[in-house]
């Protein structure tokens, strides 16, 4: 049985594809993660005992660890997915997302090119690094074009470039070092198990606690959205098929505004579990300060990887964002005890100490 490793496999998008693999049960998953305030092992509970996944509690920045994972599992390919991936922290303490996003990413390029140099021709020839990127890389996009895979790269906030360097470090290691890689930036992802600090989870849980619903700005900043399992099916679609060295753009073709998405979060709610008073969850809304260096609008251009490799997101922005709601309404168990422990709904990234000012 052939070994996958993953890093970042008890967050968000990590988790989903750690589910699909296990389930699956084609591969042996690996998943590396240090577990960060972010991490959920409580998203796997349906594969944990599953006798083809295996744990390993590390940092991806301690080299010798890393090398340690490579020669003990001997790995057909890496999903490098372990990150800080918020934003608004980010404007708080940039540090740690350039020690993990850069150094973090340059120490497991270090460890899987000595590993790879320890290859037979045969597996040489099939083994892939996948780093797994965002489309926050390109920057702000003006009303109308979208990203493309040439699109410049021209990051706003401490998080993006930090994805911006580790991306280059990448291709880097292709081009210096002819490791095979191969990328895949991604729009915003949604779904089932995201950390609570996330706008569309925030918003249906603050919604669900009867809070206020902080939409920053006047909401007209665009993002175009992806249902998670689409992305996982993209970024192993562009592993088995993608070209060494390439970059695909991965989009859900759901451009929307974030007052609109909060408009129909709260529909959703209003048909799923009514307000007690008969009034609309609408009325929650508040508008507050706006991000710092807040991005107008992404969109992405998937056709690279919709003509080269055949993939196309699935779920329709209507039917992923139900099945999301639902999710967050019958699995309190999952998220109350992160809210009371590691993130209860605070603002961050805008030094207004935790509240959400106008
Ligand atoms: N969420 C999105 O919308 C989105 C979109 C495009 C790309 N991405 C990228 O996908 C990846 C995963 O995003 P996510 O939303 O699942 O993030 P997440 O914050 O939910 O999960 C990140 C995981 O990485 C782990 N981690 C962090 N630092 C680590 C370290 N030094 N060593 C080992 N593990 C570490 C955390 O413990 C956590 O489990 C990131 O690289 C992110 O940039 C995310």
């Amino acid at each position: 049985m052939k070994t996958i490793l993953v890093t970042g496999g008890c967050g968000f998008i990590g988790s989903a594809i750690v589910r699909h693999l296990v389930g699956r049960g084609l591969f042996r998953t690996v998943n590396i993660d240090s577990l960060t305030y972010s991490a959920s092992p409580a998203s796997l509970v349906s594969i944990q005992n599953n006798p083809s996944y295996v744990f390993v509690h590390e940092n991806i920045c301690n080299r010798k660890a890393m090398s340690d994972v490579f020669s003990l599992y001997k790995p057909s390919a890496v999903v490098h997915l372990a990150a800080e991936s918020h934003v608004d922290r980010s404007i708080d303490g940039p540090a740690v997302f350039i020690e993990t996003n850069i150094v973090g990413t340059f120490t497991l390029l270090e460890a899987a090119l000595e590993y790879y140099r320890s290859l037979g021709d045969d597996c040489r020839n099939t083994f892939r690094f996948y780093h797994v990127s965002t489309d926050e890389v390109y920057g702000d996009l003006g009303d109308s074009g979208l990203f493309t895979e040439e699109t410049p790269y021209q990051p706003s906030s401490p998080y993006s470039a930090s994805k911006a360097a580790s991306d280059h470090l990448v291709r880097a290691w292709f081009r210096t070092y002819g490791l095979p890689v191969v990328l895949s930036n991604c729009s915003n992802n949604y779904g089932p198990y995201q950390f609570p600090e996330k706008l569309i989870p925030l918003m249906i849980i603050r919604a669900l606690k009867g809070e206020t619903l902080p939409v920053y700005g006047d909401g007209s900043n665009v993002r175009d959205w992806i249902f998670v399992e689409d992305h996982v099916d993209g970024i192993l679609t562009v592993l088995e098929r993608g070209r060494i060295g390439e970059t695909y753009n991965l989009g859900g073709n759901a451009e929307m505004r974030n007052v609109d998405m909060v408009n129909a979060i709260c529909d959703i709610l209003q048909e799923m579990v009514p307000r007690a008073d008969g009034r609309s969850y609408r009325q929650q809304i508040v508008f507050v300060r706006d991000r710092p260096g807040h991005d107008r609008r992404y969109a992405i251009d998937s056709t690279k990887a919709r003509i080269e490799l055949g993939w196309i997101p699935r779920q329709t922005i209507h039917t992923g964002l139900r099945q999301t709601v639902a999710f967050y309404i019958e699995n309190k168990a999952w998220w109350q005890p992160i809210m009371a422990s590691r993130y209860n709904g605070e603002r961050m990234g805008s030094g207004t100490s935790g509240r959400y000012l106008p």
